[in-house]
């Protein structure tokens, strides 16, 4: 991948206007929606079901990625299909069996995304990764958007790319958490190459477009060369 990915994470997003939120970010030139799943046990905060996302697709016409932080998230994979995401991702903290639930979510015909917490260690999933698609490194504690980006960080993205590059796989390394016009180089250094952002995005000077735009601009000139 040689140009960044970005990702809108809607948690800052107006809920009582929804579809008009999800268009401005399509409109912005947002690549990928990341609808933030939460359950209130995972995490503590709680947000929506698949039929908010589902009501949602057909307004716009970029991809969605469901961000389970949720335990157990078994059950309900196909829902999250269903109401038309094309990447699932799940947590490796939130269930005993990754590998299961990872081959149905390609089973169903989506991509499949693992994410690790700060605490997390890359070696969680280093023995699943050929059948990643996507590794989400956590650069905050999930469960709230506009926290602080943890820098400290850099050294399991940089081995996650180094690990992806190995491989020569087209895993995409995506991060979350803290993401925005002073931060996202820095990301981008350690080998990220897709980018979630919900406040920076949101709130700032200027347009979501001009935001954007920034941001791309700020990730491509420190890509690492994949
Ligand atoms: C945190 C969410 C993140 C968060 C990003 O649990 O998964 O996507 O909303 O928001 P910012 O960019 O404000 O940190």
């Amino acid at each position: 991948m040689s140009e960044p990915q970005l990702v809108a994470s809607v948690l800052p997003a107006d809920f009582a206007n929804l579809g008009r939120d999800v268009e401005a970010i399509e409109n912005a030139g947002i690549d990928r929606i990341q609808w933030d799943v939460m359950d209130g046990s995972f995490v503590p905060n709680i947000t929506f079901g698949p039929d908010v996302i589902a009501a949602n697709r057909d307004r716009v016409s970029i991809g969605f990625e469901a961000h389970l932080m949720v335990h157990n998230p078994d059950p309900m994979l196909s829902r999250w299909v269903d109401a038309g995401c094309e990447i699932i991702i799940v947590h490796a903290e939130a269930y005993l069996h990754l590998h299961r639930t990872l081959s149905r979510i390609r089973d169903l015909g989506a991509r499949a995304g693992v994410a690790l917490n700060p605490a997390t260690p890359l070696a969680a999933v280093v023995d699943i990764l050929d059948i990643t698609d996507l590794l989400l490194v956590m650069t905050v504690n999930p469960g709230f958007g506009g926290q602080r980006y943890l820098s400290s960080m850099a050294s399991k993205i940089a081995t996650a790319r180094a690990e992806i590059d190995r491989l020569a796989t087209d895993i995409e390394l995506e991060v979350d958490g803290g993401i925005g016009p002073s931060t996202i180089a820095h990301a981008a250094a350690a080998g990220a190459s897709v980018f979630c952002a919900g406040s920076a995005l949101f709130d700032g000077a200027g347009s979501m477009s001009e935001r954007t735009a920034a941001l791309r601009v700020a990730a491509s000139e420190r890509l690492v060369p994949q």
